[in-house]
């Protein structure tokens, strides 16, 4: 079964073709970022005007990179929520288009469900075959930090979360305060190898007492760092900020922050499989921490998966309908996510 998947919650227009939630026929993303870096944000009426011009191309290349024309097409399915929500509008409405078009059905899909199926894709022939229910989830991506017990692919029990900043909004902040670019992830994560992680100590928050014992905060860190960078900016030479120190000292909080967090998920479940989604699963430093943990079983879908992607999105797709799901076209979008539980320990 070929299923279309459509994701537009943010600034990347992509679109892909998957057969059978596994295998990746075509994978295409456009990302927005050159347009939003300017603002060193997000700019949602941006974002959706260019979902807007882009959404035909993205979906015909797709069809183009698969060698498939439309007709091969058994099923679509898009990001409904959350998002931003003119931005989830444009592949939404797209996609129950082409599903009333074609008489084929339509499957609304969660982002963050999404990001968490990412692992199941085939990569280049690579396959986490013995995947099972339950697993630890860790989601982290610019919008959302969430670790979570997945019960089935559309079943998850919130354990913890952050009470302030996302992990990648705490990425972007600092690369922002060191002017080094949008999305800031990846500059911070390249900036960190030629530092050294051990020249400042910067405080790990204190909440994991009762309810809290799995959620984070990044707000205390980040203003710790930029507190420090700006005591150097003061003495008034730029060249002897030690950027790359303060990137690795910044990254190795930031990441034990989220560890600590997932370790007491560990410790209160008993489950030992951690499954890895979202733009900050791609952070290096992150992944070889958990590979260290060789009692763990840590899978984390390749780096060009982690990151918003059309793949996971018609990946989910095919599971609802091969449990005879499909979602009816009066569907909408929302911003928000609704009907996850928060499970306290
Ligand atoms: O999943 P994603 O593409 O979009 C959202 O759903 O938010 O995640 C984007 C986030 C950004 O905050 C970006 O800075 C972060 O993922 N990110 C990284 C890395 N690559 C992307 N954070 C840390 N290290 C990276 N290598
Ligand atoms: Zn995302």
């Amino acid at each position: 079964m070929k299923i279309l998947g459509i994701e537009t919650s943010c600034d990347e227009c992509a679109a892909a073709i998957v057969e059978d939630g596994r295998t990746i026929l075509s994978n295409v993303i456009a990302t927005q970022i050159p347009f939003h870096a300017e603002y060193n944000g997000v700019v949602p009426e941006i974002a959706s005007r260019k979902h807007t011009e882009w959404i035909y191309n993205i979906v015909n290349e797709a069809f183009v990179q698969a060698h498939l024309s439309v007709s091969d097409i058994d099923g679509v399915a898009a990001t409904a929520n959350p998002g931003l929500l003119g931005s989830l509008l444009v592949g939404l409405t797209f996609a129950k288009t082409f599903a009333w078009a074609r008489r084929i059905p339509f499957i609304a899909c969660n982002h963050i469900l999404a990001h968490l199926y990412a692992a199941q894709l085939c990569n280049n022939h690579l396959c986490n075959d013995n995947l099972k229910y339950p697993f630890l989830g860790l989601l982290v991506s610019g919008g959302h930090t969430i670790i979570c017990r997945a019960l089935d692919f559309d079943n998850i029990e919130i354990l913890g979360t952050t009470i302030d900043d996302a992990a990648g909004e705490a990425f972007d902040k600092v690369s922002k305060h060191f002017q080094m670019g949008y999305p800031g992830g990846k500059y911070i994560d390249g900036l960190a190898k030629s530092g050294d992680s051990d020249v400042f100590s910067f405080p790990l928050p204190n909440l994991h007492k009762g309810g809290h014992r799995c959620d984070v905060s990044y707000s205390g860190l980040k203003t710790a760092v930029i507190n420090q960078t700006e005591q150097f900016r003061k003495k008034g030479t730029p060249g002897i900020i030690p950027l790359p120190d303060l990137a690795a000292s910044f990254q190795k909080t930031a990441v034990e922050i989220l560890l600590r967090a997932l370790f007491n998920a560990v410790e209160d479940s008993g489950i030992k499989t951690v499954v890895a989604g979202g733009g900050v699963a791609a952070n290096s430093y992150l992944r070889e921490r958990l590979a260290e943990k060789k009692e763990l079983n840590c899978i984390f879908p390749p780096p060009e998966l982690c990151g918003d992607n059309g793949a996971m999105v018609a990946g989910i797709g095919f599971k609802y309908l091969e449990r005879g799901e499909q979602s009816p076209l009066c569907v909408t979008a929302s911003a928000r996510v609704k009907g996850f539980k928060r499970k306290y320990p």
